[in-house]
């Protein structure tokens, strides 16, 4: 059975799969490259990868190993800091379109908001206007970059994609991110590689109701909130499971039972200290 996942219209136009298949710390080679086929096979449409997870290049091969026209798949990666910092931006895309073996991306992220981010973001709005991407975003932009963002005038993002999980949902700021027409992507929203979340009990109560799994929980959860979510597995099973999650609905309570959950606590990186 294959299955449809919704599309969500950026501010654009373009559509992108509310669900995807994210890469980081996927290994580059056999592992990434069957992940990906893996995922297409399944029905996803929409693979979320950066330069550097240092894997592009079997994302391009599992596209290419897959049944799925590359047409068909919304491929997003991102421009990493030291081309920011460094206004490479145009070599860096280019080095990544080769790598992926492919003559354009649906979605080029600027990946944070280190110094010289202004100036990138000029040179990826040229990009999207000579067609080589569909669609340009940010990641981990918070409130007052994405202020300065829009003050400078020039192409709105069509993306911002920061942290949320249920243990920090970081509901206000995707709230703000949606209200500007901006669509909102979940990263490491089953709480990241390594992360405690897929046991917490009142997790794993909701499942149960269901006779789902906590990842399933809390990616319907996403869902239900508006977010583009891009869970991460190495594992086809899990791949799978990942997208079964349309046959069930979580009710009110329980969304506020899992809204409840915040912690406010991030695992990752706070932008506005990037020392990497
Ligand atoms: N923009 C950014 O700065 C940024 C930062 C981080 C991540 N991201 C993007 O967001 C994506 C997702 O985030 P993430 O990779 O950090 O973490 P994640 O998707 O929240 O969690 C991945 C972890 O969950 C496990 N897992 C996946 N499905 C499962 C299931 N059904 N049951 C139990 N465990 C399951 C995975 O293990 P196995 O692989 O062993 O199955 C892995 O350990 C990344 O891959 C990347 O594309 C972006």
């Amino acid at each position: 059975m294959t299955v449809t996942i919704p599309r969500i219209t950026l501010n654009n136009g373009v559509t992108i799969p509310q669900l995807g298949l994210g890469v980081f710390q996927t290994p580059d080679g056999e592992a990434t490259a069957s992940a990906v086929d893996a995922a297409l096979e399944a029905g996803y449409r929409h693979i979320d990868t950066a330069m550097i997870y240092g894997n592009e290049d079997s994302v391009g091969e599992g596209i290419r190993r897959s049944s799925v026209p590359r047409r068909e798949v919304f491929l997003t990666t991102k421009l990493w800091n030291a081309d920011i910092r460094a206004h490479r931006t145009r070599e860096a895309f280019l080095a990544s379109l080769d790598r992926l073996g492919t003559d354009y991306v649906d979605l080029y992220l600027i990946h944070w908001p280190v110094d010289g981010w202004q100036q990138a973001w000029e040179e990826m709005v040229r990009l999207y206007e000579e067609h080589s991407v569909r669609a340009v975003g940010v990641s981990n932009f918070k409130r007052h970059h994405l202020e300065e963002l829009m003050a400078l005038g020039s192409t709105a993002p069509a993306v911002d994609q920061v942290e949320s999980s249920p243990s920090f949902s970081n509901r206000r700021l995707i709230d703000h991110v949606r209200s500007l027409g901006i669509v909102a992507e979940a990263w490491s929203p089953l709480g990241g590689t390594g992360g405690m979340l897929l046991s917490d009990p009142r997790l794993a109560a909701i499942a149960r109701a269901h006779g789902v799994s906590p990842a399933q929980v809390v990616i319907r959860w996403h869902l239900q909130h508006g977010v583009v979510v891009i869970p991460k597995s190495v594992h086809a099973d899990r791949i799978r499971q990942n997208i079964d999650v349309f046959g069930f609905e979580l009710s009110d309570g329980e969304m506020a039972a899992i809204d409840a959950m915040d912690t406010g606590v991030r695992t990752g990186a706070d932008p506005d200290h990037v020392d990497f």
